[in-house]
């Protein structure tokens, strides 16, 4: 039998594993720089973390989630996001204690979607949550960071920063109200797929990519006219100190994002270059969602990111150390030889030996590793007590005492 990965899920490798490297690296420097804290949390929870504060009736908990009782019949879920296990976890080790509290993860998280071009069951998220903060700058915090990081990983592709508000929790039960009449006003006309959001979720036929569907969507009720004074207040806000940033944004009001706790301003990161799946970062504020799991009643913003899109977006990584192959042409030299493998690996230098005995094979597999140096040693080098340093790059090469070589490897030199 021929295993493969499961549907959805992938093996990541070589250079795809260069990129998460640099994405894990990068993203805890702009973490520091806003003084966000690492935390992880195990991947997978009880089930009821996810199935109320996500929404009964989302996409997610609907059809996606991978639940799963264990032997003790307690009902575990694979975590389909991070927000909630963040949430649960502050509350856990009373983080809440000192506030605003600000963390960040980055991890493996599962949705039984179908899969395609950007989407998978297995897939990474990066996450930045602010818990207990109602100033309206946290969530433009929150969206400066987004930009840092697309601008330092992927800072060529062309992306747009969509907004809205979906108001208080209040207005968003009425808005759905009035969605759910004007909907079923052309229920006949809308696709089979919509006709059954109209009762479970009519704001997510605004989002949907059903063409058929897209002029009765179009002149769907707005959101923004059902705001009451606060809330438009605080979207202005928003846009106020998005506008002194220099950040552009592009006001969506048909933005209304795939899980049930959003309220107040939700945002997405959308690129041109991946396609129909062309979200890279997604997220808002969800101001019940964190007394709704049993912490205190204050509320909340951050979003997610799907490294795994970002990824395709990123240019091939170079490792961070240049290769150093190391050359041995007889069973003789292999004490000698060691030495300098010894003295590289005590200076922090990335050495490779094939363990063959052999200069062509040697050399062959130097350049399949995209070594950059090679340290050729043979009988010459053996009774001069010298080794020969070949650039790789470059083809220059010349002979060095132990020393001499670690100094001019240290310095990238030669
Ligand atoms: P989300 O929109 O469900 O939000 O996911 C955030 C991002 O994760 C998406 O924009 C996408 O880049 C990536 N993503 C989601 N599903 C997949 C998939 N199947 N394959 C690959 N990438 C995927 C949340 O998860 C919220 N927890 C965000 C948030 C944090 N809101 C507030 N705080």
């Amino acid at each position: 039998m021929k295993f493969r990965p499961v549907r959805g899920t992938h093996d990541l490798l070589g250079i795809d594993i260069e990129k998460l490297n640099k994405v894990s690296y990068e993203i805890s420097k702009i973490a520091e720089i806003y003084n966000y804290n690492k935390i992880e949390t195990p991947i997978f929870e009880s089930t009821d973390l996810f199935s109320k504060p996500l929404g009964e009736q989302s996409d997610v908990v609907k059809k996606e989630m991978y639940t799963f009782l264990d032997r003790n019949n307690d009902s575990l879920t694979l975590r389909p996001e991070y927000t909630t296990p963040m949430i649960r976890a502050a509350i856990s080790n009373n983080l809440l204690n000192n506030l605003p509290c600000k963390v960040f993860g980055i991890g493996p998280m599962f949705r039984r979607e179908r899969p395609q071009k950007g989407r998978y069951r297995q897939f990474n998220q990066i996450n930045f949550e602010n818990f207990g903060s109602d100033e309206d700058f946290a969530d433009v915090e929150l969206i400066l960071i987004a930009k840092k990081i697309i601008d330092k990983l992927i800072p060529n592709n062309k992306y747009t920063l969509h907004i809205n508000s979906l108001g208080e929790s209040k207005t968003l039960q009425m808005y759905k109200e009035e969605l759910k009449k004007y909907f079923n006003k052309f229920k006949k006309d809308l696709s089979l797929e919509n006709q059954e959001k109209i009762l479970t979720n009519p704001i997510r036929i605004l989002d949907s990519k059903n063409k058929k569907d897209e002029t009765i969507v179009s002149s769907a009720p707005l959101i923004i006219n059902f705001l009451t004074k606060d809330a438009l207040l605080k979207y202005e806000n928003v846009k106020k100190y998005l506008t002194e940033f220099k950040i552009n944004f592009k006001e969506n009001f048909s933005l209304v994002r795939g899980l049930d706790y959003y309220c107040h301003t939700v945002f997405e990161f959308k690129t041109d270059s991946l396609g129909s799946q062309d979200t890279i970062i997604g997220g808002g504020r969800y101001d019940g969602l964190i007394g709704l799991l049993g912490g205190k009643n204050i509320s909340g913003v951050g979003w997610a990111g799907g490294v795994e899109r970002i990824m395709m977006l990123m240019k091939n990584e170079k490792k961070i150390l240049d290769i150093i192959h190391l050359v041995i042409l007889d069973e003789k030299y292999k004490s000698y030889a060691l030495k300098a493998y010894k003295k590289l690996t005590d200076n922090e230098l990335s050495v490779f030996w094939n363990y063959k005995l052999n200069l062509k094979k040697s050399l062959s597999k130097a350049n399949e590793n995209n070594a950059s140096y090679a340290i050729i040693i043979g009988e010459d080098e053996y009774k001069k007590n010298k080794y020969t340093l070949k650039n790789l790059k470059k083809g220059n090469q010349k002979r060095l005492e132990l020393n001499e070589l670690i100094n001019t490897l240290k310095n990238d030199k030669f």
